[in-house]
């Protein structure tokens, strides 16, 4: 092999590292956790606007008018699909009129960017170590 045969070959395989290498890390939940939003940021909503229902820890428990605040510490609840990230979005932008939960998204008082956060900080409560 031609010393400049050796150079080309090695060039694609420089190029396959240097693109692994500038690839910018995804954090650990990406997939699992309320994939679309930053978590961080959900939180500064969360502790404004619905820890007197939901508590800080997300144990819930408060009963106002039907059902009450859910315990989203509860893996296995979380983990059912009947409580995906669909039906926390619903509940978040619609409300639960009949339990006392705000339709936050439909009155306009969160945006559907601050919605997304906010479900990937609920998420946060089942997955302690997340
Ligand atoms: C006035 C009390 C109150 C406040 C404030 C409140 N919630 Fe709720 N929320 C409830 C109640 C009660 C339920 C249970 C509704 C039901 O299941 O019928 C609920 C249910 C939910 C659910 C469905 C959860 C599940 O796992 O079943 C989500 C998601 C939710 N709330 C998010 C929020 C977010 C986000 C905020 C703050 C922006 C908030 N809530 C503020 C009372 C409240």
């Amino acid at each position: 092999m031609t010393r400049w045969l050796r150079g080309a070959a090695i060039l694609p395989v420089m190029g396959v590292l240097l693109a692994l290498l500038g690839r910018p890390a995804a954090p650990a939940d990406s997939t699992s956790v309320g994939a679309k939003g930053n978590p961080v940021e959900g939180k500064k909503i969360f502790v404004v606007k619905c820890v007197a229902c939901h508590k800080a820890d997300g144990s819930g428990g408060v009963k106002l008018t039907g059902n009450p605040t859910p315990d989203w510490r509860d893996a296995k609840r979380m983990a059912d699909p009947k409580h995906d990230d669909n039906y926390l979005r619903d509940c978040i932008t619609n409300g639960k009129m009949k339990s006392g939960m705000v339709a936050w998204g439909k009155t306009g008082q969160l945006k559907p960017a601050q919605i997304e956060n906010l479900i990937s900080y609920i998420r946060t409560f089942s997955n302690p170590k997340k």
